[in-house]
């Protein structure tokens, strides 16, 4: 490691804190000393870092003394309660869960959207959501060409969105069956293999899931824009890992294919793959591994002249989650945004 600051990933044993780990060796975070944190029962737990291994540490309210910059993906009560701990100690946190999201104090960030939201952060800072991240990246060129009214989205969604429980209880359910054997059903109310299930997270007064709200208002978020309107069905899907959406956009004006191609094929981030006379669209097993997000099926809404459909897919644990939370540590480097203003910013 040659960097000069002391990073920690909070949550490293699980999903996305392993991929936050390979993902600051990949790209060379400037960091001068890693920290694996993760519960007690994980303590002393080997995780691989390049060449070398990280011992697990137990994460604790003085987890964080000497520590620059923290990526947090340990679930949302767990960054409630240690995040402002973290933020005390002088150091920025960058953070998965939603706890933070739609907080008047913490930016809502993906770099190629809304980087300038960085500036005069107070502590933490949010990784939105990873339906929303792969959606905003498709809208943010889109909206270029003219504004946006109305976005419909349906979501498949994979079930490492869950943690490394889910992607588990897939396969095993998956062998079980094909052994004739009852599958045992512990993480979803439901079997999720050979099935798709309308619920993700938990269910509102209003009718949608928590995840259908994220999509809503994170976007309106991020993008800046509260007059985009957004509604969304969120299904889990027996896939392991990328996130499909079908996106039916609605523009204040008519939008041709041929803009909207010239737009996303400019487009940090997103790469056009939509040749359906060859069979050429997106899948979640090619986007899989991959750092963009994939965008197909562009084509007009035959019900509205003002509409277009496509099909949009990305990796849910890499740019979805940590490849995104290491991208906003990347920009607060570059933007000499390491430190924290005001540690009081979250004292309750
Ligand atoms: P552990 O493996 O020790 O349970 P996933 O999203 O894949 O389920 O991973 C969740 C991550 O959050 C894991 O690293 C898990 O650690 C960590 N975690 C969960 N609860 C806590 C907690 N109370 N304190 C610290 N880390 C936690």
């Amino acid at each position: 490691m040659s960097g000069k600051f002391t990073v920690a990933v909070a949550g490293a044993t699980g999903a996305v804190g392993r991929e936050m780990l390979k993902i600051l060796e990949e790209r060379r975070f400037p960091a001068s000393t890693v920290k694996a944190l993760a519960s007690s029962r994980s303590a002393g737990t080997k995780l691989p870092f390049g060449d070398a291994e990280l011992t697990v540490a137990e994460l604790r309210e003085d987890s964080f003394d000497g520590v620059d910059l923290a990526l947090f993906s340990a679930g949302g009560g767990t960054s409630e309660k240690f995040a402002p701990h973290a933020v005390r100690s002088g150091c920025v946190v960058v953070d998965n869960s939603s706890a933070w999201r739609m907080d008047d104090r913490c930016p809502l960030v993906v770099p190629e959207v809304n980087a300038h939201a960085l500036a005069g952060h107070r502590g933490i800072i949010a990784d939105p959501n990873c339906s929303t991240i792969q959606m905003v990246l498709v809208l943010h060129p889109l909206r270029g060409i003219a504004p946006i009214r109305r976005v419909v989205v349906s979501s498949y969604q994979a079930v490492s969105g869950t943690g490394q429980k889910a992607v588990d209880e897939l396969e095993r359910q998956v062998r079980r069956m094909f052994n004739m054997e009852e599958p045992e059903v512990a993480v979803y109310p439901h079997r999720i293999a050979f099935n798709c299930l309308p619920h993700i997270d938990v269910f509102m007064e209003n009718g949608y899931t928590k995840e259908e709200m994220k999509m809503t208002n994170e976007t309106v978020k991020i993008m800046e824009d509260p007059t985009i309107r957004v509604t969304a069905t969120t299904v889990r899907v027996p896939v392991f890992y990328a996130h499909s959406e079908a996106l039916n956009v609605e523009f204040e004006r008519p939008v041709s294919v041929a803009e909207a191609r010239d737009a996303l094929e400019k487009a940090e981030g997103v790469v056009v793959l939509d040749d359906p006379a060859r069979n050429l669209y997106p899948m979640p097993k090619d986007a899989a591994g991959k750092d963009e997000v994939f965008v197909g099926r562009i084509r007009r809404d035959e019900s509205c002249d003002t509409a277009l459909n496509m099909w949009v897919v990305g990796d849910n644990i890499r740019k979805g989650a940590a490849l995104n939370a290491v991208q906003i540590a990347e920009c607060l480097v570059r933007d000499g945004l390491v430190r924290v203003a005001d540690r009081r910013a979250f004292l309750r």
